[in-house]
């Protein structure tokens, strides 16, 4: 019997149930939730977060967004399950159609699985079938997921220790990172990023590339947002080999940069688009949308998911994309404007906020230490140790706020899109305090 069972349910039984019988995963900075809603997580003894992180990106319309609830709950009552290779359902078909509008350009056949990671590794087995070639282009600092396929891709060795495989058919590239940029030989963005591109693909691979990965503002890398022109040269680049360009917006997707897409800003029509964690709100989905063209390349059988398509899931992205597309893609825009004039003017008054930066409310700030330089004599020396710091004293004021990035010091602000300037200022006052409170603890 449990050694739990007998106490009551609190924030205490639930860590340590998951000290006892879950695998350890990284837990740093845990808040227990008995439930949530919009902007706010709550946990077992009723303290209440304000939610700056949404669960990695995730709950755009808010935790507990009503009538996505009320659209998985209605399908709950019909169905729950009925694998779409054997039983084709009305939510995914209705889902299918609205990815078709709703993505750029000529995307318009979708593939649902269960989530991001997925989406990569589909997405990548579609480029293959299509261009008839094996090897893929992907981005140092980049991140695509943890199953074997999409760790191959992720450009950080912290996610891969003894775990990625050893033989590939993956190359990386510098990415278009112009706070530590090691292209411009510190001149003015040339974009030469994107050049580089052209020559690993010449160097490294063997004329045999079936796609060039990218996100499209790199999330887990540290909030990075490629400078304009990058995109669209890279697409260029992936063509001129007979290369796809994969835009892997599971992160970016779905409002978060004030868009509903992060390509729109750049107005770049991916040839794959891999999307999750905001498709619907919280509930396990993910996709990947190509072109009939493209799509049509995998035939009956080529691919398959038995939970993929779910109803119930996809009744919930039907319902969450409706909302998005109801005016809170327009609050992430608008907010996201004004928390990155608030963000700018952080680091315009403390030297330890290296670059405040980010799209819509997708917005980082890199701490860095200036008693140090950081790879490549660049910038000050990345300060994760702050970041930390920073993220705890905000815990401890009932803010989550998100801390990542390739140094691991960056905060993240990827709030759910439908929070309030007042919400946003709470959170930018108490950063503000946790800086003051914490900048000289690194050197000590
Ligand atoms: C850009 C990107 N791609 C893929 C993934 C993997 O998604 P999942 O954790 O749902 O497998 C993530 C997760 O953070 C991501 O940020």
């Amino acid at each position: 019997m449990s050694q739990q069972a007998d106490k009551p349910v609190s924030n205490e039984r639930v860590e340590a149930q998951y000290e006892e019988y879950l695998m350890p995963i990284w837990k740093s900075l845990n808040v227990p939730i008995k439930r949530a809603s919009n902007c706010t997580v709550e946990d077992f003894e009723g303290n209440e977060y304000l939610d700056v992180f949404s669960g990695i990106s995730v709950t755009n319309a808010g935790h507990n967004n009503e009538a996505v609830v009320e659209a998985a709950k209605e399908q709950l009552d019909e169905f729950v399950h009925g694998c779409t290779y054997v039983h084709p359902n009305e939510p995914a078909a209705e889902l299918g159609e609205k990815l078709a509008e709703t993505t750029p350009g000529d995307l318009r056949k979708s593939f649902f699985c269960n989530s991001g990671t997925e989406a990569v590794e589909g997405a990548i087995k579609l480029a293959r079938k299509y261009t008839g070639s094996k090897e893929v282009l992907a981005l140092e600092m980049s991140f695509h997921g943890r199953t074997l396929g999409s760790l191959a891709l992720t450009g950080n060795k912290a996610y891969k220790s003894e775990m990625a495989p050893t033989i590939n058919d993956v190359a990386h590239v510098a990415p278009p990172y112009a706070y530590r940029c090691q292209m411009c030989d510190g001149g003015p963005c040339s974009c030469a990023c994107a050049e580089d591109v052209k020559h690993v693909i010449d160097t490294h691979t063997a004329d045999d590339l079936a796609a060039v990965i990218v996100e499209p503002v790199l999330g887990e890398g540290g909030i990075i947002v490629p400078p304009e022109g990058w995109l669209s040269r890279v697409k260029e680049i992936a063509h001129d080999h007979g290369a796809l360009l994969i835009v892997d917006e599971v992160q970016a997707g779905y409002g978060r940069t004030g868009e509903m897409w992060a390509s729109d800003h750049f107005d770049v029509v991916p040839d794959i688009m891999p999307q999750a964690k905001g498709i619907a709100n919280g509930l396990p989905l993910g996709a990947f949308t190509a072109s009939a063209e493209v799509a049509d390349a995998f035939e009956s059988g080529d691919h398959l998911s038995t939970f993929g398509g779910n109803p119930v899931a996809c009744a919930a992205a039907l319902a969450t994309i409706e909302q998005l597309e109801d005016g809170i893609v327009d609050n992430a825009r608008e907010q996201g404007a004004w928390l990155s004039d608030q963000l700018a003017e952080l680091e315009a008054e403390y030297d330890v906020v290296g670059e405040a930066r980010g799209l819509g409310l997708m917005q980082g700030i890199e701490l860095v230490d200036h008693s140090g330089t950081g790879p490549m004599d660049v910038a000050p020396a990345p300060d994760a140790k702050l970041a930390k710091h920073v993220a705890k004293h905000l815990r401890e004021e009932k803010i989550i706020m998100g801390v990542g990035g390739f140094h691991s010091n960056v905060l993240r602000f990827q709030p759910p899109l439908t929070i309030s300037q007042k919400q946003l200022s709470r959170t930018v006052d108490a950063l503000r305090d946790a800086i003051e409170a914490h900048r000289g603890d690194s050197s000590a």
